[in-house]
Order: C-alpha cells, then structure tokens, then sequence
C-alpha cells in the first residue's frame, strides 16, 4: 500500500519595506514553490507565513512586533503553523526577534535567502532557528538562476529591480548596515527581462534601486580586473535608452536617483528617451549645508538645485518629488528655515516627509546629546507641510485645460464610481467614464481640478487599451 500522500503545504509573504524585500519575497516564493509549496491567499488557511520585514524607521519595526501578536493569536489556535521572519529587520535585530517573539520558529537575515527552503526544513526538524550571515557570500546571479526578480502590481505595470545594496553611507540610514554593498544585475539580462514583460502586455517598467545613478559601476569595474579593456562608469543612461527602445514599452520610471550622483547623461537620456517619463524623484534630505555635511550626503543646496535647474530645462514639463528628513540630531532653527527655502525654491510637485527615527548602528543614532524634542520636530513638519502642499497645489492648478495622458489604475479608492488613472508626470486623475475601461488602458484627459494630491478630469478618449493577459505567470528565466 503506497504512503497517504500528505497536501501540499500553502504559504503566505508579507512584504514590508522597499523594492530590495519585494525582490526577495518573489525569490523566497520561486524557492517554496520549487520546494513543491503553493501560495496561501489569506493567513487563515496558510501554514507557513513569512513576514519580510523593514526597520528604515521605527515605525516599520512597531509594524512587524504588531503583526507578530496577531500571529501568534492565530498560531495559538493552529499550533501546526510555521511563522519566519526574513529581511532588514531580521537582519538588524538577529536573536532579538526570537527573544521577543519565541512563538516565531525561523528567522533569517538579507544574506542567507537563496537558502529559505533548506532553513525551514531545518526548523521543522530541530527546532526553532536563527540563522543569519554577515555578508553575501556569492554572486546573485549565481545563487538564483533561474529566478524573475520583477514584480507585478497591475499586469501592465512591472518593477525591475537593476541594483540591489548600497556603497553610499548616509549617516541616518541603516540600509548599507542590513543590505551590504551594492550589486548590479547584468545589462543584458536586464534588457531581455524588460523585453520579456512587453512581450506579455506589459507596458510600464519602474526600475528600481537605493541609488539608480550608479548602476554598472560595479559591473565595468569587474569587468576592468577581469582584463576587458572598459572604462569604470556608471552604465543608467545607457539602461534608461536600452530600456525605453524595447517594443510595446511606453513608459519608463525609476527610482531613486541620488542626487550627488545625477549626471547630465542620465538628464540628457530621460530627455531624448520618448518612453521615459518626465518625472524626477530626487531625495534632498535637508536644506541645510551644514546639515547635509551631517548627513554625508555629497551635495549642498546650492548644488542641489543646480542640478535640478539643469534637468528642468533639458526636460520639458518635468515633475520633480523629494523625500526629506525633520529632526535630524542637531538640526537647528537656522538650519530648518534653510529647508523650508530649499522646498520653496524647489517647487516640488510632491514630498515624502519624515521624521527622523535613530537606528541603532548608524552614525546619528550615536548623536543622542543633539537629538531635537519631539515637540519641535513635530511644529516644525507641520510647518513643512504647509510649505510642500501650497507648491503641491500651485503645480497641479497649473495643468487644469491640459490635456494629459493617462493609464487607468482602476476604480477610485474613495469613490467607485469614478476611475483613477496615472499620468506621465505620475499623479493621480479622478475621471468619470460611461463605460468600464480596463486597467492599462491608455486614454486622454483633460484636467478640470486641483488638489495638492491629485487631480480631476473628464475623459476625452480611450487611445489604446490594455494588451496584458489578466495574470502574468512568473516565468523561469
Ligand atoms: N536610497 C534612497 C533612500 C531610501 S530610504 C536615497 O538615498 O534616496 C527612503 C527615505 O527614507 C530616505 O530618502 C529618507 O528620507 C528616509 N529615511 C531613511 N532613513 C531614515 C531615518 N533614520 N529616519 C527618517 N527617515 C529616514
Ligand atoms: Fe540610505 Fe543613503 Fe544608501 Fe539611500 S543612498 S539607501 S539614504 S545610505
Ligand atoms: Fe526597509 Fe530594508 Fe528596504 S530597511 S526600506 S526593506 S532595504
């Protein structure tokens, strides 16, 4: 009599963070899958649940611990449920995880994903594990062959990501800390992967990394010791132009430029590429000189807006965003104003805004005798706000009577009678239409109204409409 062959055990990850755990998520489930596993779509009927976590801010490590408390309410009641934490946060907190959350039976860092199957096997059958290794120890590309590291959020969009880790050392930032040095995926490999997705409907690619301007750094210098007779460089403008001519591709973003490394043949690629977008994120962090030196961003202010006045005037109706930070230790009045300056001169169209959070392990962490109250910090993002919705707003008044493209995302969150599309400049329209139109559809709008996020607009005409098949497989490369 053969063995009663026992179900297939269902898994569920939870991404948090940026695109870096986004890639690996869709790695560990390429991994499970192989593994014979298959994907659970709720917590409820999942018997492995993997939390891939973040710790960018202190908020994302409050998430995680929430989350585990419903978890282990759940694993009360289904004791046979496995319960992983993987990513940043892992890799930050180490046997801290388990020390808090005991109930957690397998915990591994940034560095040991490629063996994710192998661990929790291990779990299963000694116990409850953390294991987790300092640095990567091979090449990428080697330990995951035949992986598809894009994601899908709608099927006629796709992230890519081209970089993972980052050289840079940013004194608020704990990404070098958990992630390591910064690796670029091959050229080529990115190319074909792009022209993989058009080929399945996809018609917008985000290219995704935590500083996109020096992407194939890394890659020529390689190749420099290995004998080729190359010059070391930074190979994005070559990718944005690569990427932007393969076919049925009409729209190309990326993320995130840092801005000491901006160069005038990444502005003069985005300029003569048709299907890049004429959108800029740039991260100024502060607008204080002094502030900046802290931080060891690179740049001043001056420099800064320099840099954008150059891509302002090469790119015609370019949106430009930013992230910055409140708060960081020492930050005086003085320098504060400057970055209220600095936001108005900027005339950003959009900002994230934050508050600084110490990670521990980081250089400012360690400036505890010149951390800003937290009274402070919070008048003075307020005051920020105001600064960052007035420009919001005067940008978006300005293009009602344009006429703009956009891509339908779907119903409006807020109101489902009313559809929601992205622009080339990537804000959000709110239009009325008499019929359904699918989401990737490309149509026409003309703006009518204004609000510092969004936009309203009557549609004009449908231009194309989506080519993706509804579910994209995840193809073996
Ligand atoms: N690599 C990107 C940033 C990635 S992190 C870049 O350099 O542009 C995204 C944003 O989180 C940063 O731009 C910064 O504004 C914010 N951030 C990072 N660490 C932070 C911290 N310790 N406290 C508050 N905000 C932080
Ligand atoms: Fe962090 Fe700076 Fe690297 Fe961005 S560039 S990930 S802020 S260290
Ligand atoms: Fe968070 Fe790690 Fe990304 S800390 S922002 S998930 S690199």
């Amino acid at each position: 009599m053969s063995e009663p062959v026992e179900p297939a055990k269902r898994y569920l990850i939870r991404t948090f963070g940026c695109q870096m755990n986004e890639h690996d998520s869709e790695r560990i489930a390429g991994l499970f899958e192989a593994d014979g596993m298959t994907a659970a779509t709720d917590v409820d009927d999942a018997d492995v649940v993997v939390l891939n976590t973040c710790c960018i801010r202190e908020n994302a490590d409050n998430k995680l611990y929430g989350t585990l408390g419903h978890l282990k309410s759940v694993k009360d009641r289904r004791p046979g449920m496995e319960i992983v934490v993987s990513g940043c946060l892992a890799q930050k907190d180490q046997e801290g995880i388990r020390e808090r959350a005991p109930y957690v039976d397998l915990v591994f860092g940034t560095h040991n994903v490629h063996q994710a199957t192998e661990l929790l096997h291990r779990s299963r059958a000694e116990g409850p594990l953390t294991e987790i290794l300092a640095e990567t120890v091979a090449d990428d590309h080697e330990l995951f062959p035949s992986a598809m590291p894009a994601h899908r959020e709608h099927g006629h969009t796709a992230w890519v990501t081209i970089q993972i880790g980052c050289d840079n050392s940013c004194a608020f930032c704990i990404v070098p800390a958990v992630r390591g040095g910064e690796i670029s995926r091959p050229f080529d490999r990115l190319v074909h992967e792009v022209a993989d997705l058009a080929a399945a409907g996809v018609t917008e690619v985000t290219l995704l990394g935590q500083n996109v301007n020096s992407y194939g750094r890394d890659l020529t210098l390689a190749a420099r010791q290995a004998g080729d007779d190359v010059r070391v460089r930074p190979l994005f403008a070559d990718l944005l132009r690569a990427v932007g001519a393969v076919e049925g591709i009409r729209r190309v973003r990326y993320t995130s430029p840092h801005p000491k490394d901006l160069r005038p043949e990444t502005i003069a690629a985005m300029a003569e590429t048709a299907a890049v977008c004429e959108h800029l994120h740039l991260p100024v962090q502060s607008g204080s000189d002094r502030v900046l030196a802290a931080m060891h961003r690179g740049y001043t202010a001056e420099r800064y807006l320099e840099k954008l006045a150059a891509a302002r005037a090469e790119i015609v109706d370019l949106a430009v965003t930013t992230d910055i930070i409140v708060g960081f230790p020492g930050e005086t009045d003085h320098d504060f104003e400057q970055t209220l300056a600095l936001a108005a001169a900027a005339e950003y169209d959009s900002a994230y805004s934050f508050i600084y959070s110490p990670r521990a392990g980081t250089e400012a962490a360690e400036l505890v005798d010149r951390y800003v109250p937290a009274d402070v910090i919070a008048a003075r993002f307020d005051r920020l706000k105001v600064v960052l919705e007035r420009s919001a707003l005067a940008k978006h008044r300005d293009r009602i009577g344009r006429v703009e493209e956009v891509v339908v995302e779907g119903p409006s969150r807020k109101d489902p009678s009313v559809l929601t599309g992205r622009t080339r400049q990537n804000k959000l329209v709110h239009f009325a239409s008499a019929e359904p139109l699918r989401v990737g559809t490309f149509a026409e709008v003309e703006v009518t109204d204004a609000a510092p996020h969004f936009l309203r607009g009557r549609l004009l005409e449908v231009t194309a409409s989506a080519r993706h098949r509804t579910r994209i497989p995840v193809a073996a490369g």
